[in-house]
């Protein structure tokens, strides 16, 4: 059985054709990173004409690289939440017509659920249960995992999710777009004792939340004062930034860990799966890892090509198939997070 699979929920374009031994037989990722950039972060409505663009392209790439045609798609699988929602209906409407052209059925994906399964690609079924921690440009959850698709919410961030506040910090000590992994990459060089920044609600071990804009207003009134937004005009030494982006990582960095522990201990489960964008970060997998041994915890962080938005993990739609789950054609976006 070949699904074709699409994810269109952010600014990424891709596709891709898994068969149910869950090989990858294809794959595109088209990065709108380009036209974003001079915006400091995504712009919705550019991301879904990008979309448009790009989508009959990339299909048609995939499945080149997949030497498959389109009749040979068994599926056609879409992740239609959460999202911005003019992104996620080009890829909706993209599903929609290949479903009903070569009439097969339609599988919806939940992004969230697809950033976890990509744990499960690489490394097998006995990732569940487990606790999930999805640390992206627009969330910041903490799940109970108990299978691929059981999903109860933990907790979440309550205003920024750490990708956004990596972007914002990044863009404010004048690191280029996308800011997480630049920002990343200058804090090899810091100190991150330089500045002393807050660990907001680490010390609340029965809230399982997590906070960044505070954090972010504190590296701001370290740079400019309060009230103040005037980046541009800084003249920021090369050590200053450093020493602020390791502070700032570290800051986020041990939310993420002590967050993720504290959900560990409040469920009883052994087992931690990590996706999303954020689970590219070096210091964060190292961080974790070191934990995990601590604490003997089972630890799986999604590979670093399934970190950010792909449409392999879409391949969480061949658990639905098997589950018998298929989606009508009347399916539509869920824009917001589902607190399953
Ligand atoms: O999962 P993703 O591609 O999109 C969303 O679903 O949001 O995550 C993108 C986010 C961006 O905020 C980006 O700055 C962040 O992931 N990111 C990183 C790193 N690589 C990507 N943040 C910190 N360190 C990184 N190495
Ligand atoms: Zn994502």
């Amino acid at each position: 059985m070949n699904v074709l699979t699409l994810e269109t929920t952010c600014d990424e374009t891709s596709a891709a054709v898994v068969n149910d031994r869950l090989e990858v037989l294809g794959t595109v990722v088209a990065s709108q990173d380009e036209l974003h950039r001079r915006f400091g972060g995504v712009v919705p409505e550019i991301a879904s004409r990008a979309h448009l663009e790009r989508m009959l392209p990339v299909l048609d790439e995939t499945l080149r690289r997949a030497g498959l045609a389109l009749g040979d798609l068994d599926a056609v699988a879409v992740a239609h939440t959460p999202g911005l929602a003019g992104s996620l209906l080009v890829g909706l409407v993209a599903a929609k017509t290949l479903a009903m052209a070569l009439d097969v059925p339609l599988v919806a994906v939940n992004h969230l659920q697809a950033h976890i399964y990509a744990c499960r690609l690489a490394a097998g079924p006995e990732v569940f249960p487990c606790v999930g921690l999805i640390v992206s440009g627009g969330h910041t959850n903490l799940y109970r995992c108990l299978g691929p698709l059981d999903f109860t919410l933990l907790g979440a961030t309550i205003d920024d999710a750490a990708g956004e506040a990596f972007d914002k910090v990044a863009s404010m000590l004048g690191l280029p777009y996308p800011g997480g992994p630049s920002l990343s990459r200058a804090a090899v060089q810091g100190d991150p004792n330089a500045y002393r920044l807050p660990r907001p609600m680490l010390d609340e071990p029965d809230r399982l939340d997590f906070s960044f804009s505070g954090l972010k207003t504190a590296v701001r009134y370290l740079l400019v004062g309060p009230g103040r937004h005037d980046f541009e005009q800084l003249e920021l030494s090369p050590k200053k930034v450093a020493d602020l982006a390791a502070a700032f990582q570290e800051a986020v960095v041990d939310c993420l860990v002590g967050k993720a522990f504290q959900a560990l201990a409040a469920t009883g489960l052994r087992t931690l799966c990590v996706g999303g964008g954020v689970a590219a970060n070096a210091r964060l997998r190292q961080r974790l890892a070191e934990r995990a041994g601590d604490e003997s915890v089972a630890l799986y962080v999604a590979p670093m090509e399934l970190c950010t938005d792909n449409a392999v993990m879409g391949a969480i739609a061949l658990e639905r198939i098997r589950a018998g789950q298929f989606a009508p054609l009347t399916l539509d976006v869920k824009p917001g997070v589902v607190r399953a």
